[in-house]
């Protein structure tokens, strides 16, 4: 296999996968550091993915510890696996946030369903929660709008993994400040 015939269908892999909730690479591990230094990891839903920018969308809640993390920090590690072809992709780079009032805010929020905006508008990730208040009183969608953030990363390499019964393969792909692919190799796995 050629080392061109592997970049391109990795990033279709996450554009589809940011369409189809049953892709291997739906559900990716964004991994970030704290103000301590200490590794922070969460899953997270991909939401968009553009390989024209190398760049990928997630949602939060703006009130969570990792939205103040990543102002602090916005160096991270995006791990993706898929048991579809055991490849795993490690890509490293950087996180822009786009708060509340923003338009990439407003756009992504107004193509939220119901059931997802009403996640935004509970206590504040990590709080203790109340459950009987929670109980008796259904969520008001609209309230949640006002915490909706989007964390937009752009990748600038690319670690890709295959793992095979035999003869695993590995390899490093560099992307420059527009998103073109400016190095690519073979690794030992
Ligand atoms: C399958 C799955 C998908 C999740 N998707 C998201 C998501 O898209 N955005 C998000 O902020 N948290 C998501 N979470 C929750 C995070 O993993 C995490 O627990 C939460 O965001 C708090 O993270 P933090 O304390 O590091 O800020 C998801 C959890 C699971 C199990």
């Amino acid at each position: 296999m050629k080392l061109s015939d592997i970049d391109a269908p990795a990033w279709t892999e996450l554009e589809r996968a940011a369409v189809n909730p049953q892709s291997g690479f739906r559900y990716v591990n964004l991994c970030s550091v704290d103000p301590q230094g200490r590794p922070q990891a969460r899953t997270v839903v991909l939401r968009t993915a553009d390989r024209a920018t190398r760049s990928l969308e997630f949602h939060t809640d703006t009130r969570s510890p990792k939205w103040r993390e990543l102002l602090a920090n916005p160096q991270v590690t995006v791990l993706c696996f898929s048991p579809i072809g055991r490849l795993q992709l490690r890509l490293r780079g950087t996180i822009e946030r786009h708060g509340p009032e923003s338009e990439r805010a407003d756009t992504a929020w107004n193509r939220l369903p119901s059931r997802t905006r009403v996640t935004y508008a509970g206590g504040p990730p990590g709080d203790e929660c109340a459950f009987e208040i929670v109980e008796t009183e259904p969520l008001d969608e609209t309230k949640g709008k006002a915490r909706f953030g989007v964390l937009s990363f752009r990748a600038r390499t690319l670690d890709w993994f295959e793992l095979r019964q035999q003869d695993n393969r590995r390899a490093l792909f560099g992307y420059d400040e527009t998103g073109s692919l400016s190095s690519c190799r073979w690794i030992n796995p």
